[in-house]
């Protein structure tokens, strides 16, 4: 059946290719009036559907800023070298017991498969990843597809490390590297990027990586002193005379060539970045081929769940840019379990800014491959694209009457928030964009679950090439 109408389709458009350019000089009809129900009515006369499908949904994606990644060619060779070690190795954690990888794994498509993660101490991997000696993390681990590209906004569910695109300053947890002369500018004239600076967080938090008192990386002060205590172990002192690993001075000789004395943790965070932004880059989408001028690549199923998603659902309001994500951030009411940031709640942005209008807001995530990379929302509350969809089709429904069954694991059941005073507050910050019931029928939320299903790049299915063998430290790559 598909395949028979994907075919017509192709002689419609080989014939129609002059017209279809024409189209986009046109001003686009439909998609502001708020009545697609109804099927376009094609301006173009004896246009068949297809076609004039085609011609809405390019004008749509257009209008929404949607344009082909532009993803910097990848670091030299060496540093993304250093950049995979660093990502696989348990060295960089206090206790040498998880690495980046538990929790962004490229057997799980750069995430952990969890609702919200599990840190240092936590045994197994994957969705059976269980807590042991270890804690539950507030929040659900996103994956690292595109975070290179230029366009990349604030990072973190509530934004807490960011760039300034204008003047380069970073803003982050750590005042040293922040604003106009940080005192920390060593590191941050080191740092590539926001990508970068994010990847110096991970390492300085207890529950993630620094694990339990009695390792010298937890036992360190404050920011500074973690990463100085990590570069010990990585180069040595000394100028790489004392303690440190022959393996990884090797490393970051061929990647930087610089006297180990005057390597610091903008290094580490460098590589690491340069490895995340050189490997999980892929654009083979349906979608991006289609935003490349394939008219082809979508099936009738996702052209309709895009006109859905660029039209009448709204959701390029804020799903929008090259990334599909305007970084910025918006209440949902999605649904709240782990453990919070403080007593089992989370307020997302507020935390960060106090403000009162950033109640329960989140940073809108990019939704590349987001097929692969379930469970969904800030602390994982979705375990489908089927229940996102639902979840949008009528917000405050679904925050009041959530189904904590999907979690799947009991221990996460139980740390559902099902306080109705916070799930109210929730719902009355949501962004008025996502207030108005949908009314999208089965059908039509299929087709958007087929639309969200075409962002997903083939080659995102198997990352198993970019995990390494083994380690610089010697250190086991199971968890
Ligand atoms: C214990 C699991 C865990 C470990 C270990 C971990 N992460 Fe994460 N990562 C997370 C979680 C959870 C978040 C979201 C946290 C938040 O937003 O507050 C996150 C967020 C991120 C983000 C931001 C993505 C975005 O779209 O905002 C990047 C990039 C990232 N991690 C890379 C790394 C790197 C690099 C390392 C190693 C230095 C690392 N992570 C270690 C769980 C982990
Ligand atoms: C008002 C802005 C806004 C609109 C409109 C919007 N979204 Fe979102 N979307 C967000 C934010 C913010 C989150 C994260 C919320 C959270 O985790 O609490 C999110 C999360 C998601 C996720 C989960 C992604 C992940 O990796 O966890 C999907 C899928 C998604 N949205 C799809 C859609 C679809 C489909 C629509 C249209 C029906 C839509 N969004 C409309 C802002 C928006």
């Amino acid at each position: 059946m598909i395949a028979e109408k994907r075919s017509r389709n192709r002689l419609q458009t080989a014939s129609l290719a002059p017209l279809l350019a024409a189209a986009f000089s046109l001003a686009f009809w439909g998609c502001s009036d708020g009545s697609q129900n109804d099927q376009p009515t094609p301006p173009l006369g004896p246009l068949l559907l297809g076609n004039a499908q085609d011609m809405q949904l390019m004008g749509a994606i257009q209008a929404a800023g949607v344009v082909p990644l532009d993803l910097p060619a990848p670091e030299d060779p060496a540093i993304v070298a250093l950049g995979q070690a660093l990502f696989f190795d348990k060295e960089l954690s206090g206790d040498r017991n998880i690495s980046c990888a538990t929790c962004h794994h490229p057997a799980n498509t750069t995430t952990d498969q969890l609702p919200t993660s599990i840190g240092a101490g936590g045994s197994g991997s994957g969705s059976v990843r269980s807590l042991a000696s270890g804690t539950m993390i507030a929040r659900n681990a996103p994956a690292l597809f595109h975070l290179g590209a230029a366009t990349t906004g604030a990072l973190f569910w509530d934004g807490r490390v960011s760039q300034n695109p204008a003047t380069g300053f970073y803003t982050t947890p750590e005042s040293a590297l922040n604003g106009s002369s940080p005192t920390r500018s060593d590191i941050t004239a080191v740092l590539s990027g926001v990508l970068s600076a994010q990847a110096l967080f991970p390492l300085t938090s207890d529950h993630e990586m620094r694990g339990q008192p009695g390792n010298e990386i937890r036992d360190a002060a404050e920011n500074q002193a973690t990463w100085a205590a990590i570069m010990a172990r990585l180069v040595g002192t000394s100028n790489g005379t004392v303690g440190g690993l022959a393996a990884y001075r090797a490393l970051f000789d061929a990647a930087y060539g610089l006297n180990y004395d005057d390597l610091n943790i903008g290094h580490v965070a460098r590589a690491i970045a340069a490895f995340e932004s050189a490997v999980y880059r892929g654009t083979d989408s349906p979608f991006d081929r289609y935003i490349r001028g394939d008219v082809l690549a979508l099936t009738p199923e996702a052209r309709r769940g895009g006109l859905i998603f660029f039209g009448r659902a709204g959701c390029a309001n804020c799903h929008n840019g090259p990334a599909l994500s305007d970084f910025q951030f918006h209440g949902i009411a999605a649904p709240q379990l782990g453990p919070g940031v403080a007593a089992g709640d989370d307020r997302g942005r507020f935390e960060q800014t106090g403000l009162a209008a950033d109640m329960y807001t989140f940073r809108t995530p990019p939704l590349r491959n987001v097929e692969l990379t379930a469970p969904y929302t800030h602390a994982g509350a979705y375990a489908s694209l089927e229940a996102v969809v639902r979840h949008y089709n009528n917000t405050a429904q679904a925050a009041r009457n959530y189904d904590a069954s999907q979690l799947g694991r009991a221990d996460y059941i139980a740390t559902v928030d099902t306080d109705p005073a916070r799930i109210e507050a929730r719902i009355a910050a949501r962004d008025p964009r996502v207030q108005n019931p949908l009314r999208l029928n089965p059908g039509q939320q299929a087709d958007l679950v087929a639309f969200l299903r075409s962002l997903t790049d083939p080659g995102a299915r198997d990352l198993s090439a970019t995990a390494p063998a083994s380690v610089p430290s010697g250190l086991t790559l199971v968890d």
